[in-house]
């Protein structure tokens, strides 16, 4: 399976911020064709950004979509909309939108059968706080998050989704989870995902890990089995640092992954 890097800029960058990033990172991937790169801008700059990556193989996502094609639903945007932009992928269910803006575990399954329905693979984030590891309840949080998230997603559409493991507590803390946390929280994730859409369908779907991931520990990140891909943010807002976790899966080319 080729890895994946998706850089999610959040609430980062004007349109003329945006394409100057895309376009560094274009130049920069031009000879790297083995891993996957998807640019997640804010919707302001999708645009701009769509114009940059035109006619290379990197793949534009949104930070977050509405589940209707549209209507009256002030300031949103439906996954048609964003097909329309040249969206491929959208992120559903991302923590801090859970958090941050009460994004309900219903909310997320909503999303996620729209965005399939409409053409767009949905990068479908999970993961515990600090305060649910504690109380030993990790597990319990992805088996709600997953099952709930993909009821109603049909056996072959699981290849169409990419699942991010992030940990609540590593995102923008500096605090990355640690090799064997990520392997032990990946396997698990795969069991769900097992029960759900059987093991071979289980096989076909990535799973990211995402929270603090930089330069100095995506290599050791990228080289845990079980990963199959980064989900970045603050260190996806510069062109180098985003490039040197890209290349950190080249040396695994060939490894099976
Ligand atoms: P971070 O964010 O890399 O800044 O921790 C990751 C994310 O929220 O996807």
């Amino acid at each position: 399976m080729k890895p994946l890097v998706v850089g999610n800029w959040k609430m980062h960058g004007t349109q003329s911020e945006a394409s100057a990033l895309a376009r560094e990172i274009r130049k920069g991937l031009k000879n790297i064709n083995d891993v996957d790169v998807v640019l997640a801008p804010p919707f302001t700059c999708l645009g701009a950004v769509t114009r940059v990556l035109k006619g290379s193989a990197i793949g534009l996502a949104a930070q977050n979509v509405h589940w209707e094609e549209e209507g009256a639903f002030t300031g949103e945007i439906s996954p048609k909309m964003l097909r329309a932009l040249g969206c491929r992928f959208v992120i559903v269910g991302h923590s801090e939108r859970r958090r941050l803006f009460q994004e309900s575990d219903q909310a997320v399954a909503e999303k996620t059968l729209a965005s399939l329905r409409a053409g767009l693979r949905p990068i479908l984030c999970v993961g515990e706080t600090s305060e649910e590891r504690k109380k030993e309840l990790t597990t319990r949080v992805f088996a709600r998050q997953l099952r709930t998230a993909l009821k109603g997603v049909g056996k072959s559409a699981i290849e169409k989704i990419e699942i991010a493991y992030e940990p609540v507590w590593a995102i923008g803390t500096g605090q990355n989870a640690t090799p064997r946390q990520i392997s032990r929280a990946h396997r698990w994730i795969q069991e769900v995902l097992q029960g759900l859409f059987g093991r071979k369908g289980a096989q076909k779907c990535r799973i990211l890990y995402g929270g603090s991931v930089r330069p100095e520990n995506a290599a050791e990140l990228a080289r845990v089995p079980e990963v199959s891909g980064l989900l970045v943010g603050g260190a996806s807002l510069k062109a180098t640092t985003f490039l040197s976790i890209v290349r950190s899966f080249r040396p695994h080319m060939g490894s099976g992954k």
